[in-house]
Formats: C-alpha cells, sequence, structure tokens
C-alpha cells in the first residue's frame, strides 16, 4: 500500500539543494563530466586536449587544454549559476558558435564533487581556486604554464543517491571514452587524447576529416579506407558533409550513423531516417551503412536550448535537410570514382582551410547534376544488368527460372535460407529479400483502399504540411488515404491492405517527404513499406507460407530484390558431386 506524506507548506530551497537539484539535468556521470568540460577547452581555442580518468572518472577527472585560459578575474565567477562569458544578450544566441552557452556546466560540476579549476591566460601568472560540494574557495596565484586544466574529485560523495546509479569503473570509463569521441569527431583538426588509470585509451593526433573517422573506427576491421566516401552538399541556409561507408560495407543497426547539427551529436531520428532512405537502392533490406553526417546550419534557425544536454535540437528547415540528405547520399553512391576523388580534394580543403566552423561551400553537387542529368538509379534495369553481366560471366552458375512449378521444399537452413531441390539443382532462396520483392511487385499493382477501424492522427512540419496541401493526392495512386484535421494536423484514414502493420511506418515516411515528385515518392514509399512488411531474418515460416512463396519466386524473370541485390543461389548436382569427387 502506498502511503501518500502530508505535503508542507512552500518553501524556497536551500541554495546547495537548489544547486544540486538544476544540476542533476546536467550532470549524471563521468562521461557527462566529460562531456562538458571538453566543450568548454574546445570553445577556448584549444589545440590538444587530454582527459585523464581515475576509476572511470568516479574518482578523478583531470582535463589539461592549451586554450585562451581564464583570467584571473573571472575565476571565482566560473561556478557561479549563469556564469559565461559565451552569451551576454538573448540575440546573441541567434548566432551562437560556441558549444556552450548557459553558463551552468561548470555551477552544476561544482555542487556535487571537489572541483579545481588552474588557469593561465596569456602573460599572467595564472591562478587557481577550490569549489568544494558547492562551497567557494579563494583565488590563489599560481596556474599551468598555459590554458586550463580543471579536475573533478570524488563525484557525488556527498549524494549517495546518485553515487548508486554509478556503475563500475571500468563502464564508466568506457562511458567517458564514447563521449569523448563524439567530441572529436567533429574537430578533427583538434588533438585528443584519453587515459585510464595511468593507460591510455584514446589517442587521436590531429588529422583530415575522414582520417578522424578511421581512427576512431580503427578497431572494426572490416572498415578499410577505400570503403569510406566523403560527401557534401551546400544549401542557402544550411551544408552537409558525410564519411561515411559505401555499399561494400554495412551492419544490421543503426548504431553508426551519428548526426552532428552545428558540431554537437544530436538524437534525432528523422534525420537518421534520411540517411537509411539514402542508402535504401544500395543496401540489403535491415542494412545500415556506418555514416557520420555533419550538418552546419545557419544558428537562428536551430535551437538547442530544449534539452539540458543539448541532444536535442529544433531545426526550423528540418524537412528540407532531410530531403537534401536523402538526394546527397543517392547522388554521392551513383558516383563513378574519378568524380568522387575530384570532390573529396574540394571539401577537404574546405575543411582545413575553416576548422572551427567548417562551411561546406562546394556547389559541385548542381553542376554535376547538370552535366550528367538525372542520375537517379532505376532499381530494375540497374539490376537486370548486374543480373545479366553475372549470366554472361558465369554461364555455369546461371539461375535458370522456369514457369513450370514443380520443386520440392526442404525447409529452412539458418532461419533465413529457404531449401528448394528444384529439377537437377539446389536453391537457397533469401526469404527477407524474395519476400520484399514480391511485396513490392504486389504493392505496385494493388489498387482499392480499405478504410482503418482507428484512423491515425499524427502532426507535420510546416513545410510538410504545404507539401500535402497541394500533394496529397499522389498518396491516393497507392491506396493512401490521409486527410487534414486542422493546422498541421493530419490523419492516415485508409490504406491497401498489404501495408497492415506497417501503418506506422507509413507515416513516418510522410511526415518526412516532401520532395521532388510521385517517382521519386512512390520508389520511396513501395521500397520502405515493402521492406518493413516483409518476413525478416530469423522468422521461423511455416511450409505453406514457404512454398507459396517459393512459387512466386520461380515465377519471376529477374529474382532481384528491389535493392538490386540477387536473392536466389543455385547449386547445380553436377556441382555438389564434383565438389565430393563423384562422377558426374
Ligand atoms: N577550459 C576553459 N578555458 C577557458 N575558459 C573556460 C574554460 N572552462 C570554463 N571557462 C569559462 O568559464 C565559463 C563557465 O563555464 P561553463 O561551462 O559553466 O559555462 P558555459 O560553457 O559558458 O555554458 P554551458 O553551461 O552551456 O557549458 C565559460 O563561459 C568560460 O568563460
Ligand atoms: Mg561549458
Amino acid at each position: 500500500m502506498l502511503i501518500y506524506m502530508k505535503q508542507n507548506n512552500i518553501k524556497i530551497l536551500e541554495p546547495l539543494v537548489a544547486q544540486r537539484i538544476a544540476a542533476g539535468e546536467v550532470i549524471d556521470r563521468p562521461a557527462s563530466i566529460v562531456r562538458e568540460l571538453v566543450d568548454n577547452a574546445i570553445d577556448a581555442g584549444s589545440n590538444t586536449i587530454s582527459v585523464e580518468l581515475i576509476d572511470g572518472g568516479i574518482e578523478r577527472i583531470r582535463v589539461v587544454d592549451d586554450g585562451c585560459g581564464i583570467p584571473q578575474e573571472d575565476l571565482a565567477l566560473t561556478a557561479h549559476s549563469h556564469a559565461t562569458s559565451k552569451v551576454s544578450e538573448i540575440e546573441d544566441l541567434e548566432s551562437l558558435s560556441t558549444l556552450g552557452f548557459r553558463g551552468e556546466a561548470l555551477y552544476s560540476i561544482a555542487a556535487g564533487a571537489v572541483l579545481t579549476i588552474q588557469s593561465t591566460t596569456k602573460g599572467e601568472m595564472g591562478s587557481h581556486i577550490t569549489f568544494d560540494n558547492g562551497k567557494r574557495g579563494e583565488v590563489i596565484p599560481g596556474g599551468p604554464s598555459k590554458g586550463t586544466v580543471v579536475e573533478v574529485k570524488d563525484l557525488f560523495a556527498h549524494i549517495p543517491a546518485r553515487r548508486l546509479f554509478l556503475k563500475t569503473g571500468a563502464s564508466e570509463a568506457r562511458m567517458a571514452k564514447l563521449a569523448l569521441i563524439e567530441k572529436a569527431l567533429p574537430f578533427p583538426n583538434l588533438s585528443f587524447y584519453m587515459s585510464h588509470n595511468g593507460s591510455p585509451t584514446l589517442e587521436l593526433p590531429q588529422t583530415t576529416p575522414k582520417n578522424r573517422v578511421l581512427d576512431i573506427l580503427k578497431t572494426h576491421k572490416e572498415i578499410i579506407a577505400s570503403c569510406v566516401i566523403e560527401m557534401s552538399y551546400s544549401a542557402a541556409s544550411f551544408s552537409l558533409y558525410a564519411v561515411a561507408t559505401n555499399a561494400e560495407v554495412y551492419r544490421n543497426d543503426r548504431k553508426y550513423i551519428n548526426i552532428f547539427v552545428n558540431n554537437r551529436i544530436i538524437d534525432e531520428y528523422a534525420l537518421t531516417q534520411a540517411v537509411t532512405y539514402g542508402y535504401d537502392p544500395f543496401l540489403p533490406g535491415g542494412a545500415y551503412p556506418y555514416c557520420y553526417l555533419f550538418i552546419t546550419v545557419d544558428p537562428k534557425l536551430v535551437d538547442f536550448n530544449i534539452h539540458p544536454a543539448k541532444r536535442e535540437v529544433k531545426l526550423r528547415n528540418k524537412a528540407e535537410i532531410h530531403h537534401s540528405v536523402v538526394s546527397m547520399i543517392k547522388q554521392f553512391l551513383n558516383l563513378p570514382t574519378v568524380q568522387k576523388t575530384e570532390h573529396y580534394a574540394s571539401s577537404k580543403e574546405l575543411f582545413d582551410q575553416s576548422p572551427r566552423n567548417y562551411q561546406i561551400v562546394s556547389n559541385f553537387h548542381s553542376s554535376y547534376r547538370k552535366e550528367k542529368g538525372e542520375v537517379e538509379p532505376d532499381w530494375f534495369n540497374r539490376a537486370k544488368q548486374v543480373l545479366q553481366k553475372q549470366q554472361d560471366e558465369k554461364k555455369e552458375e546461371s539461375i535458370s527460372i522456369v514457369h513450370d512449378i514443380e520443386f520440392k521444399y526442404l525447409g529452412q537452413l539458418f532461419s533465413l535460407f529457404l531449401l528448394v531441390e528444384k529439377d537437377s539443382s539446389l536453391f537457397l532462396i533469401d526469404q527477407h529479400a524474395a519476400h520484399e520483392r514480391i511485396l513490392y511487385d504486389e504493392l505496385k499493382t494493388v489498387k482499392g483502399s480499405q478504410p482503418l477501424m482507428i484512423e491515425l492522427d499524427f502532426e507535420v512540419e510546416r513545410s510538410i504540411d504545404t507539401f500535402l496541401l497541394e500533394n496529397s493526392e499522389w498518396y491516393k495512386e497507392f491506396g493512401i488515404t490521409i486527410i487534414r484535421k486542422g493546422d498541421l494536423q493530419w490523419a492516415l484514414t485508409s490504406i491497401v491492405p498489404h501495408y497492415k502493420l506497417v501503418e506506422e511506418d507509413i507515416i513516418r515516411s510522410i511526415q518526412g517527404y516532401s520532395g521532388g515528385n510521385i517517382e521519386e515518392l512512390h520508389k520511396m514509399l513501395y521500397a520502405n513499406t515493402a521492406c518493413k512488411a516483409a518476413i525478416k531474418d530469423g522468422d521461423i515460416i511455416d511450409d505453406d507460407s514457404a512454398i507459396a512463396l517459393i512459387k512466386k519466386v520461380f515465377a519471376l524473370t529477374y529474382p532481384v530484390c528491389p535493392h538490386g541485390r540477387n536473392f536466389v543461389v543455385e547449386i547445380t548436382r553436377d556441382q555438389l558431386f564434383n565438389t565430393v569427387g563423384r562422377i558426374v
């Protein structure tokens, strides 16, 4: 039984209690302290930043930088609430180029640890100060030879409840390392180092943007430099730059799709989705790239002040950015190698020239389009060509798909392949890709919409609202009915039966698309929903469904999935016999 306490009268909290409550939002573990202290070091114009951890940072975190330092007269103010040198007027938030702007980080850290700041500005002797769990000490002469050293000791020693949530030193050190990596990615022109209990855990010397990514992915053996490409795009109010894998390398999760806006990593599903849309025609279903996408946006159009750790952002031109991300990726994955190499040079130079707040101003993207015409992939033509080429090259391995559908279904292998004996061959059929293709074909022909039992309401951004007002009829072509309920408010009211269970994905697609033409919308919608609705790797399917699927596969002229990949492997009886040394 819950017992409710009688409420007391309203009182103003003791300053230290208030400070600790507020601090909980900014600082919860060593990794968040590392994030804040490294932000400060970057804002101070440092070239080299080192982070030393003892016991995962719980016992001690020390961040050493060679930046501009803090003047002696300001030192006592640093851990004061709302004390910042980065913003003084509300208008400053509209042209923000620093990572810090609230004047809250040191104040929050000082509330729950022993914080010592030693700092020296150019031409000064330097000084230091200690804040002991909210109590400010004296400013004492004597600082480092250059820059600032910030030390945080005995984290949460006086806040046992918060200490309880800390993990082991090793886990905290791992999280702190990830936090430093996130900071280091947008600043390849700076050097970052980390050690834990005296042993180096991260060494990132100054380098190019691409090499920074390669250094960070060093332990991923599948990543080789030739599989990593750079892409860029520039519009009036934003620019995009990405270091990412090409279609030869992929993973089955989205973990390495990282989005940065104005040098801060952010959690923004819609932009992660834009990356996956861009890669969609080039990767098999359920596969995702490594992609570090750096978006530079006019600060006027961005608001980071909606989350205490600045991980969320409001972007006023999100739909436009979304669209550009998708088309940039498609464009670059389609480019011939020579073109890409030329472009790399230009984007790298621009990055190097303006290191702290890089702007990529290349108009290569648009000029390429003009010269070469529209280079949107036509999946089926491309896939047919690939298949034709394979058949020409390896005649003996070619797949002869015939229309008399007599076969023996042998079962599932690895919960992924359907095994089929047909004529004198063994066929392995990738169940996900096969189903995806079949659904894709069916979706193209199925007409007739069925009303949903319960309409699904959703909200859209202004630009999407405008787009839908003019183009909601486009969706009708696919049996999708949407109606406007009010300003920015829409509802999904009917769909074709094939879209059952993927309604949420349809809505997300609608929320993210304000694009070019109906053709592109067709492709996006078909490939996305077919992929989502298809049976997955690992799904166990019953014999009847397997047989129905196999029949459809054998009726296809070209067994390639909507992403252009072959999904049927044939091993002939002769090949099998040869393998075991039998006379055929
Ligand atoms: N390593 C450093 N080098 C130079 N100045 C620093 C350093 N760390 C902090 N400062 C000074 O102390 C001030 C307070 O730092 P703090 O991190 O608390 O706030 P902020 O960076 O201004 O904003 P935010 O709370 O968003 O991080 C900064 O504005 C800056 O003037
Ligand atoms: Mg700060």
